[in-house]
């Protein structure tokens, strides 16, 4: 633990995640029941966008809310103490306030505490912001304003569309985590690629709703052609580094998690990086079937049909070896914007187990539109030892299939029907929520009001059928004091 043993002389090693912690909302409305509902033909959401079910929020959750809860998850299971952070960044896309971050809304959690020396802010660009707050925390640690402490990285998004066909690829949830030296999951120096340019794909100009203005068919063309640069230089970076000068291939690593919209652009694009490595290297004898594809170029590809159908059967192996795993929370939870890619790692993570994770290298590929994006690689943790970081996150992560189990499933009408009391209560202020808190996870932080100012109060539901009473008052003072706690959350605390 950075913070116990004090500021360390010279470069810290192996800088990376030491711990994660996803939320996710309590109920979710089924693919299939959403088709017939939305009266389109079947299999367009499950079959032709790959998602099964979507999660979603009722107006007692907002992307404060998601975050607090995230975050104080993560401190209680993993007792971390609030002295021992010395950064956080939040990436977000769901804009509440225009000058209040999101970060200082986080800063209640360590007010007890007293522990107000925390560097970092908010990161927005669709998508993309929590990597921004990955890349700035993983660079404070490893630079000369690091002063020994952890890093806090929270990503938080309620991705919502108006009716149409990009409501079905919303979602929600928030990730955090946290970032230090000797982790469990290590990035990779020198192969960090980026992609960043301006479109109008995605983005949110009205700030009176919670809704993106969107050209799906662009946001697709924008998701693919950043996809083909970030991993085109990471290819390069790649193999002069850890392959000392071999070419790399998808063969090169054991897991591809991506920003995932919905899985089957997932499974297209592992079909394009094959494509990329077939451009790369065409004479290579296990690419003979797909001579004929070798003058054809990646900008003209994008909705090639045929490039797109030989290379995802050529790469159908490699997709649900190294991909689908991490797909869990995106099929079953939906798109989460910021922490998507994250939400995929913790899912690629959940099957293993140290002993089978340690040595291993996933690649990863963070979108938002807009545009930014960037590709990196990760290792898991040589150190192995039942109390070292890999052996806790990998205990933490292992109830996932679980949690997504106990959710409850509404009907599409009552999915519908939130958004339509989200829609039209939108910056009311002031406001008193009126979502059934009692259907919340236990330990979820709630909003109990918005005043005349559009002062937001939240509490904590603490479970069962009764109405949540407890304020965030003792939860502040149990994560200030040294005393291991239980929260409601049914997972053990410190797992
Ligand atoms: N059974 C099986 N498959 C079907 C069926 C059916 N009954 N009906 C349609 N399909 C297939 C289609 O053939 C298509 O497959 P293809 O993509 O392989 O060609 C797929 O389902 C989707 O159908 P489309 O008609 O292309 O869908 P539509 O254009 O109505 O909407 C879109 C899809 C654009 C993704 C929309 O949901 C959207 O705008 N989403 C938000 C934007 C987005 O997620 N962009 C991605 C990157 S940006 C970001 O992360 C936000």
């Amino acid at each position: 633990m950075p913070g116990t043993k004090g500021c360390r002389i010279g470069w810290p090693e192996d800088v990376g995640i030491t711990a994660m912690e996803v939320y996710f909302p309590s109920q979710y409305v089924d693919q299939t029941e959403l088709e017939q509902f939305d009266g389109i033909s079947a299999g367009k959401y499950t079959i032709g966008l790959g998602q099964e079910k979507m999660g979603f929020c009722s107006d007692r959750e907002d992307v404060h809310s998601l975050a607090l809860t995230v975050v104080k998850n993560l401190m209680l299971h993993y007792d971390v103490k609030p002295t021992e952070i010395g950064r956080i960044e939040v990436g977000t896309e769901t804009i509440i306030d225009k000058s209040k971050s999101v970060k200082t809304v986080l800063m209640q959690l360590f007010q007890d505490s007293g522990n107000t020396d925390v560097e970092g802010i908010d990161t927005t660009n669709a998508c993309y912001g929590g990597t921004n707050a990955l890349f700035n925390s993983v660079n404070w640690v490893e630079s000369s304003s690091w002063d020994g402490r952890y890093a806090l990285v929270v990503c938080s998004d309620i991705a919502v569309y108006a009716t149409g066909p990009a409501r079905c690829t919303g979602g929600a949830g928030a990730v955090a985590m946290l970032i230090g030296p000797d982790a469990a999951v290590v990035l990779d120096r020198g192969v960090r690629s980026s992609h960043m340019e301006h479109s109008y794909d995605f983005y949110k100009p009205n700030l009176d709703s919670e809704y993106p203005v969107v050209d799906g068919k662009l946001s697709i063309q924008c998701y693919l052609g950043a996809l083909d640069k970030c991993y085109q230089r990471f290819k390069a970076k790649a193999s002069a580094t850890f392959l000392e000068g071999s070419t790399f291939t998808l063969a090169d690593a054991d897991g591809f998690c991506f920003h995932s919209p919905y899985c089957k652009l997932v499974q297209k694009s592992v079909a394009r990086l094959l494509f990329n490595d077939f451009l790369a290297q065409p004479d290579k004898p296990e690419y003979d079937h797909l001579q004929a594809f070798r003058e054809i170029k990646l900008e003209d590809s994008y909705f090639n049909k045929d490039v797109e159908k030989a290379f995802m059967t050529a790469s159908q192996k490699l997709f649900e070896q190294k991909t689908r795993p991490a797909l869990l929370l995106a099929n079953q939870v939906g798109n989460m914007y910021t922490p998507s890619v994250y939400a995929n790692l913790c899912s690629y993570i959940t099957g293993h187990t140290a002993a089978t994770l340690t040595g291993k290298r996933a690649v990863l590929f963070s979108f938002g539109s807009g545009l930014a994006s960037s590709m990196y690689s990760v290792k898991f943790s040589s150190n192995i030892s039942p109390d070292s970081p890999l052996a806790k996150l990998t205990a933490s992560l292992s109830d996932l299939p679980q949690r997504l189990e106990s959710r409850q499933k509404v009907d599409p009408s009552v999915f519908s029907e939130a958004l339509k009391l989200r829609e039209e209560t939108h910056h009311l202020a002031p406001y008193t929520p009126v979502g059934d808190t009692a259907v919340l996870f236990p330990g979820t932080f709630y909003l109990t009001s918005i005043d005349d100012k559009y002062r937001r109060e939240y509490a904590i539901a603490n479970g069962g059928s009764q109405l949540a009473t407890t304020s965030t008052e003792p939860a502040m003072k149990k994560l200030a004091s040294d005393t291991p706690i239980t929260n409601g959350d049914p997972r053990p605390v410190n797992a």
